[in-house]
């Protein structure tokens, strides 16, 4: 199964009665582990966790940290790319990974993270 098939497996859990717009998200590690994640909405709406990031956390902790790919998946025509936030959480953790979005059907994008998240803010500029 390829890593957008997974992603679209793991949609199928999302939590996402407020928006009604379901994600899932699976994200390749390393050493060939494969983390997935959905959204998890609540009723307070701004404690929403994107699937990126549920599979992100998943991921960091089972003790992976370096990671090369991630598919995103949701019911839409076309792509549906990571937000801020996440965003700035896969350059952190993951680096220049590549993202795959992809829609229930088939692939609508592939990116570098860098192209998607340029002139970020991270651990270098703390020194
Ligand atoms: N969402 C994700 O899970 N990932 C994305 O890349 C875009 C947005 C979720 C958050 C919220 O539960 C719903 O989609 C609508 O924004």
């Amino acid at each position: 199964m390829d890593l957008l098939d997974i992603a679209r497996r793991a949609r199928e859990f999302a939590v996402a009665d407020y928006s009604n717009f379901k994600v899932g998200a699976a994200l390749l590690a390393d050493d060939g582990r494969v983390f997935t994640g959905c959204n998890v909405e609540n009723a307070t709406y701004g404690l929403t966790v994107c699937a990126e990031r549920v599979a992100l956390f998943k991921a960091l902790s089972e003790g992976a940290r370096r990671f090369t790919q991630i598919a995103v998946v949701a019911d839409t025509e076309g792509p549906t790319p990571p937000c801020g936030a996440c965003r700035q959480l896969l350059w952190e953790f993951g680096g220049d990974l590549e993202v795959i979005l992809g829609n229930l059907s088939s692939e609508t994008g592939r990116h570098r993270l860098r192209d998607l998240f340029p002139l970020p803010f991270d651990a270098r500029l703390l020194s």
